[in-house]
């Protein structure tokens, strides 16, 4: 099978940060891990698109327990370089969570802004739980208080995509981390 496309797309990767194999075992860690604290619980599954939807489909289906999946699409006010933390749905979930157990799965918690506020947003719909789960974490880059409950990899402060990570809305689908050149967006 050829895999121009995957090459092409990584003449533009400095390195490597996280291998296909090494995300997918530990994706397998944390369903295992997730599926015994789920098990016979009422179970939300949300997604919130666009970046979380890679690692999304491959926790899922490595979890071993009923559950709702939905998706939540969100975007910040403030300009594009740095978010507000305010947080709009653009387009919400059809599910109801009140009384449910919920999982908000997302592909990174950088400034942290973000999924503080939509934890809020959430929680007035008065789940039974409410946790976080991330695939990456970048805990230098924080500015609130705020950790996730449940992620896969803490990462340096280092432009990565793939796995969902996207720069203007490329390399979402690189099967792997990857720390992009600086040439690709200076
Ligand atoms: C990313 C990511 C989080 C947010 C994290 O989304 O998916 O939602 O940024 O940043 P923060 O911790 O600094 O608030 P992005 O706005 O890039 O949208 P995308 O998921 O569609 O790529």
């Amino acid at each position: 099978m050829t895999d121009f496309g995957k090459e092409y797309m990584a003449r533009d990767i400095d390195h490597v940060l996280i291998d296909e194999e090494t995300i997918l075992k530990r994706i397998q860690e944390l369903a295992d891990r997730l599926s015994n604290e789920y098990r016979g619980k009422d179970l939300v599954c949300i997604c919130i698109l666009k970046g979380a939807v890679v690692f999304y489909a491959e926790l899922t289906k490595r979890m071993s327990v009923h559950m709702k999946m939905d998706f939540m699409s969100i975007s910040s006010y403030g300009d594009a370089e740095k978010t507000s933390g305010i947080v709009r749905i653009m387009s919400d979930i059809n599910t109801s969570i009140t009384g449910k157990h919920v999982l908000v799965i997302e592909d990174i918690m950088d400034s942290g802004l973000t999924l503080n506020h939509l934890k809020t947003l959430l929680g007035e719909r008065k789940p039974a739980s409410l946790k976080i789960v991330c695939l990456l974490d970048k805990p230098s880059r924080r500015e609130c208080d705020i950790t996730p409950d449940y992620k896969c990899f803490e990462i340096p402060n280092e432009f990565a995509v793939g796995f969902g990570l996207d720069y203007a809305g490329k390399y979402r689908n690189l099967p792997y981390i990857g720390v992009l050149k600086p040439c690709v967006y200076q």
